[in-house]
């Protein structure tokens, strides 16, 4: 399952075949023998010879070309071994830092190098602020073929996004911040086992907020994060609180795919505990000294929760002594080991003022009788990405709204309900099947048959299932359409979601 290979007609320029390969949990085993777990570190170097007109590209610290079409890569820094990845395709590159380049196929390397040009170092260098040194060499990026089931994946120099990212306006431009904070947490300090992936995602949500208030500012970062915290409630809530998935440390028996264990929790309630933390230590600048120390403490290793949690407390005596890791309630065994909501949540008030007028705008939807003349007073044209995001949650919340609503929401807002930004197509499509808005579902249509990242393909399959017969015939039909273009997990699970048997 691990290599996945394309027909041109599954490439964004159709013309030339693709291949990928995409590691992360545990599918490198199927292509190079390897010890396949995050608690074993190499070097590896790689000879890969390719047809002509196709280049090849891995991450890798480096990268020459030889003769007869022939590239030999080398990682001299120790990584596990889902970070190996490799690409060959018709894909160029075009600088847009000191350090990077975008790659793509040729038909969207111009989009890609608009979208990121200039934008990348200053990441790297307050990363490199806040954490320490970044040891990778090169962070470039690589613009995936439309089906990549991911938004980002942190190949080391050189991640792999979906291209949604290439919105033409720097608005999904967090992912890639999540990316480049995987180069501290996750690549150089990594989780031991898959039953912590907080580890990597809990800190990397942390750091990318960290990175994003120092960029962007505190507001636009709460903002964000509040769209953060709505997916996980989303998912507590179709999960139920208890779910033994909703807890930071998961048993994962022998024989689960570490890749059916994957939500939202690791991310948000890792980063509530994160956050949590931080607030022990209550001063910004000391916790950022403590994240640059356990970079450096443990880097190139890979640990569990014990051993950041032991450093934690060792590194600041005052808190240990005063025992924050008892404290009724809030135990640090209780974060690890109980399933549930967070019992912490960082302040996110300073995005009020982005959410606030969101917030107002769905309420007025949501009533019985429009009130068109207050709907019209505001003005949603100067909205960033994720104030609207964070607006269609709100909507989504509350629906279905009362009959004719959303039909009118769609007339008045174009720039909703037409967008072209997969952040706000998932939104709208989700809105539209808990209204069973039919009118609209060929957009839903259009948006899975544009792309199949797993977070975007998912919700839409299991809103279809659950919603009326017209919406899962939908379901069926644009399933059985697309399904060769989706990578086998994700058409795994969309065949469980459908009831269709999954293929072993
Ligand atoms: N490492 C993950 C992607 C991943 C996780 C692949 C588990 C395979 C198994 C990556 O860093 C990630 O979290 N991507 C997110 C980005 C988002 C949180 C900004 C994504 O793809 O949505
Ligand atoms: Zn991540």
């Amino acid at each position: 399952p691990q290599v996945c290979w394309l027909s041109p007609e599954q490439t964004a320029g159709k013309q030339k075949p693709y291949m990928y390969t995409q590691g992360q949990a545990v599918l490198n085993r199927s292509f190079f023998p390897c010890f396949d777990t995050p608690s074993v570190k190499f070097t590896y170097s790689a000879t890969v010879k390719v047809p002509e007109g196709f280049t090849a590209v891995m991450s890798a610290t480096s990268w020459e070309k030889q003769k007869d079409n022939t590239f030999v890569f080398k990682m001299s820094q120790p990584i596990p071994s889902y970070l190996i990845a490799l690409v060959v395709g018709d894909i160029v590159s075009a600088d847009v830092g000191p350090r990077s380049r975008v790659w793509a196929e040729p038909c969207l390397i111009e989009a890609a190098k608009k979208e990121y040009d200039g934008v990348i170092e200053e990441f790297l260098v307050v990363g490199e602020k806040l954490f320490g040194p970044y040891v990778w060499g090169r962070y470039d990026i690589l613009f995936m073929p439309p089906s990549f089931p991911f938004g980002g994946m942190e190949n080391p120099c050189l991640t792999f996004v979906t291209p949604c990212l290439l919105a033409g306006d720097r608005s999904l431009v967090d992912v890639i911040i999540h990316e480049i904070s995987h180069s501290w947490f996750g690549n150089l300090v990594t989780n031991a086992t898959w039953g912590e992936f907080w580890l990597n995602e809990g800190f990397t949500m942390y750091a990318q907020r960290r990175i994003s208030t120092e960029v962007y500012g505190l507001p636009y970062t709460c903002l964000e994060a509040a769209t953060g915290r709505a997916l996980l409630r989303q998912h507590m809530d179709a999960t139920g609180e208890d779910h033994p998935l909703n807890k930071l440390r998961v048993v994962i028996e022998p024989g689960v795919n570490p890749d059916d264990t994957y939500n939202e929790t690791p991310y948000e309630k890792g980063y509530c505990f994160v956050s949590y933390l931080a607030h022990l230590v209550g001063n910004q600048s000391k916790f950022d000294a403590f994240l640059q120390a356990y970079v450096n403490r443990f880097k190139f290793q890979s640990i569990t929760a014990d051993d950041t949690l032991e450093f934690f407390l060792e590194y600041f005596p005052e808190l240990k002594e005063k025992g924050v890791d008892s404290i009724p309630g809030f135990e640090f065994d209780r974060w690890l080991n109980m399933p549930g909501w967070p019992p912490y949540l960082p302040d996110l008030s300073p995005g009020q003022q982005l959410m606030r007028p969101a917030e107002e705008l769905a309420e007025l939807w949501a009533a019985d009788s429009l009130n068109m003349e207050a709907i019209e007073a505001v003005d949603i044209m100067g909205w960033r990405t994720y104030q609207l995001v964070y607006f269609l949650d709100q909507v989504l919340k509350k629906s279905p709204l009362p009959e004719g609503n959303v039909k009118r929401l769609s007339k008045m807002y174009p720039k909703i309900s037409k967008a072209q930004n997969a952040e706000l197509r998932l939104r709208w499509c989700q809105i539209v099947l808990k209204n069973n808005l039919e009118a609209e579902y060929s957009k839903v249509k259009d948006f899975l048959h544009s792309q199949g990242k797993q977070k975007y393909t998912l919700p839409l399959y299991r809103a279809m299932w659950g919603g009326s017969e017209a919406a899962r015939a939908l379901a069926m039909e644009t399933f059985s359409a697309t399904a060769p273009q989706l990578h086998v997990n994700v058409q795994n699970y969309v065949k469980k979601i459908l009831g269709l048997a999954a293929a072993e």
